[in-house]
């Protein structure tokens, strides 16, 4: 479903990934681990176009996403709603008023009806214990809670892969198990997760496979769990 080909990415002349070669099938659980700087979030970045090869090619579904192909608006707005992203840093993805209505926003976007955006920005908030917080602005909340919101909006999306950068930093106990059986039960439902964490637990417990990246930059060594 997901093919990485020959995937070389530069910011400007500093090379972050090098001749990346990955295949993701629908409803694996792979977990990405490797040293801080290697080019993992970088390497998600592409994967969910917010930046593109330098060399090489991205296939989704068999459609190349590049800038040209997420020029078409229709498809690409498919396929960010396909594709969730969980940024490292919650920060950079807020920016409404309030815990509500940045939840509703991405269900708002993509054509359902009023009654259909209330429930799920409901569900979410549910999920995540945000009700106390729902009319409070996203941007002064502790780091935790902007965690859980910033998974909450993503989730609401209802997404075909949810891409997720280090899930369980900043994240208490009770949020961190929650989240957990959730991932589970998103993978149980056939859907695609690829997980970055330098956390061996959470590693064993959610991958189908793990791959390595290398401080080279490369997707030398790869090998299976299960
Ligand atoms: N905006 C940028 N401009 C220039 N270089 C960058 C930029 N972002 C990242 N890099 C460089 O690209 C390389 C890969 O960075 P990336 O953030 O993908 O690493 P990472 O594996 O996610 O690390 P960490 O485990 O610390 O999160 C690093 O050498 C980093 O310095
Ligand atoms: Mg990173």
């Amino acid at each position: 479903m997901i093919e990485l080909e020959n995937v070389c990415y530069a910011y400007g002349k500093e090379i972050a990934l090098r001749n990346v070669n990955l295949k993701v099938s629908k409803g694996e659980s792979l977990v990405i681990k490797g040293p801080n700087g290697c080019g993992k979030s970088t390497l998600i970045k592409l994967l969910n176009g917010i930046i593109f090869p330098t060399m090489g090619k991205y296939t989704y579904k068999g459609h190349e996403i590049n800038e040209k192909s997420l020029k078409d608006n229709k498809f690409a707005k498919w396929f960010h709603q396909q594709m969730g992203y969980v940024f490292q840093n919650a920060d950079n993805q807020l920016f409404c008023a309030s815990v509500e209505e940045e939840i509703a926003f991405g269900p708002s976007q993509m054509g359902l009806s009023q009654e259909e955006v209330i429930q799920r920005t409901k569900d979410c908030m549910n999920l995540f214990g945000l009700e106390k917080l729902s009319k409070r602005p996203p941007y002064h909340l502790s780091g935790g809670e902007k965690r859980k919101v910033s998974l909450a909006c993503i989730l609401s999306m209802n997404p075909e892969v949810l891409v997720l950068d280090e899930p369980l930093a900043g994240l208490d106990e009770k949020t961190q198990a929650m989240l957990i059986s959730f991932l589970k039960s998103f993978h149980n439902a056939g859907k695609t997760l690829i997980i970055i964490t330098h956390n061996n637990e959470l590693a064993n417990e959610l991958a189908d496979r793990i791959v390595i990246m290398k401080e080279s930059h490369d997707f030398n060594t790869e090998f299976s769990l299960k």
